[in-house]
């Protein structure tokens, strides 16, 4: 089959991770008889540098005219001082909401050759982790009105309706049934309106899987518990300002940010595919960057926007079966181990593949 895929590489280390993902799709496309057409569109600073501005319209007619989008990552100090709207970051929540993006899972998972990487006690990860953080994309205090008073007091207004919250929570009670059967629901009940809305209609949306655990958590506790005892959680369900905290704290127990993946989808096909970290300027352009995050995503592009799951399968064991064999790029290498550059991730998983024969 072929497919249209648009790739929006951004800024910082964007350029790097994204070509190391594509470098692994064309292995899979050869060895499962596929075609990936990629068209190239610019988004955050990099779209600014050249248009003027972080989402230009040719970007949105780009994705939408596509089968999916990978997204490398936008941002940077040249960037930082210029207005709200006119930021990189401006760019990304805009293209979010252009394709209706409202889920945004990010699966957090221990891989056991990387246990010495996670920051945590042997004992506070015995039951593993292998979570999906299942954070709403397009609403909260990111998309609020937001000003500025004369006397320099900033306001961001944070809301949630009872329908964003009803979409994503049924994204979420399926996706368990898929996987554990547990729901973790988190919020700031106690003192924000919009979560009492939140818990309300989870609660309500609950009654409709009776096979489905839940519970509810406090957002602080649950930052908490996610280090205490990772392996409790399954499905983490929250909101798009908690979703983005919690998610980089997940992230570190796996060993680094440069391992987690993300899949931003909608109501149709059309999905972007993302890893969870920013564009690293301290280490961009150094061939330093941990692809794998970005390498997963594209296998959860071909899971969820292609329906390709043992393609999806092979991207994900080459990647176990790199780290298996103690390739590690900086971030997730020990004092003494042989730290890989960027582009050798890239080319070992991509070879990974090529080997598909020898799989088990
Ligand atoms: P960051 O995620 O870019 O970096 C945080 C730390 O993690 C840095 O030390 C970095 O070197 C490291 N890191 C990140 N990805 C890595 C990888 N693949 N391999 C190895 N190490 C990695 O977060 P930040 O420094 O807070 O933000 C930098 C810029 O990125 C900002 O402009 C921010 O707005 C933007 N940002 C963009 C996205 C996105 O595009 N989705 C996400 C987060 C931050
Ligand atoms: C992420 C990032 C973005 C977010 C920023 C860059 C807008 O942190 O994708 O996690 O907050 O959603
Ligand atoms: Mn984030």
């Amino acid at each position: 089959m072929k497919y249209a895929i648009a790739v929006l590489k951004g800024d910082g280390i964007g350029p790097e991770i994204v070509a190391e993902a594509q470098k692994c799709l064309d292995e899979v496309a050869k060895r499962f008889g596929h075609e990936f057409a990629y068209r190239e569109a610019l988004v955050g600073g990099a779209a600014i540098d050249a248009c003027g501005t972080p989402l230009p319209q040719e970007t949105i007619d780009t994705c939408l005219a596509c089968d999916s989008v990978i997204l490398g990552a936008v941002g940077g100090p040249k960037w930082d001082g210029l207005p709200a709207e006119m930021r990189p970051e401006k760019g990304l929540l805009g293209i979010r909401k252009e394709l209706g993006l409202f889920v945004n899972l990010r699966p957090a998972k221990l891989h056991a050759p990387l246990a010495d990487a996670c920051p945590l006690k042997p004992e506070r990860i015995a039951d593993g982790l292998d979570l999906v953080v299942c954070r709403e994309l397009t609403g909260d205090v990111y998309f609020g009105a937001k000003h500025r008073d004369e006397d320099g007091t900033g306001h961001d207004d944070m809301n949630y309706s009872i329908a964003e919250v009803e979409r994503i929570a049924h994204r979420a009670f399926r996706m368990a049934r898929q996987r554990q059967g547990h729901v973790t629901s988190v919020d700031k009940a106690n003192v924000l309106e919009t979560s009492r809305v939140w818990r309300e209609t989870v609660q309500r949306v609950a009654l409709e899987y009776p096979d489905v655990a839940v519970d509810y958590l406090y957002v602080d506790n649950a930052a908490m518990q996610l280090v205490l005892n990772p392996g409790q959680f399954d499905v983490i369900l929250t909101g798009n300002l908690f979703g983005d905290i919690l998610s980089d704290e997940a992230s570190c127990i796996t060993g680094s940010i440069g391992m987690l993946p993300s899949a931003s989808l909608g109501e149709t096909n059309l999905g972007m595919y993302e890893p969870i970290h920013g564009s690293a300027p301290d280490i961009a352009g150094k061939n330093k960057a941990n692809p794998i995050a970005t390498v997963l995503s594209t296998a959860m592009m071909l899971r969820y926007s292609f329906g390709l799951a043992a393609e999806a399968d092979a991207l994900e064991r080459a990647v176990e079966r790199v780290l298996e064999k103690g390739c590690r790029t900086g971030d997730i290498a020990k004092a003494d181990e042989r730290v890989l550059g960027c582009s050798d991730m890239g080319d070992a998983i991509a070879a990974e593949i090529q080997d598909l024969s020898a799989m088990p």
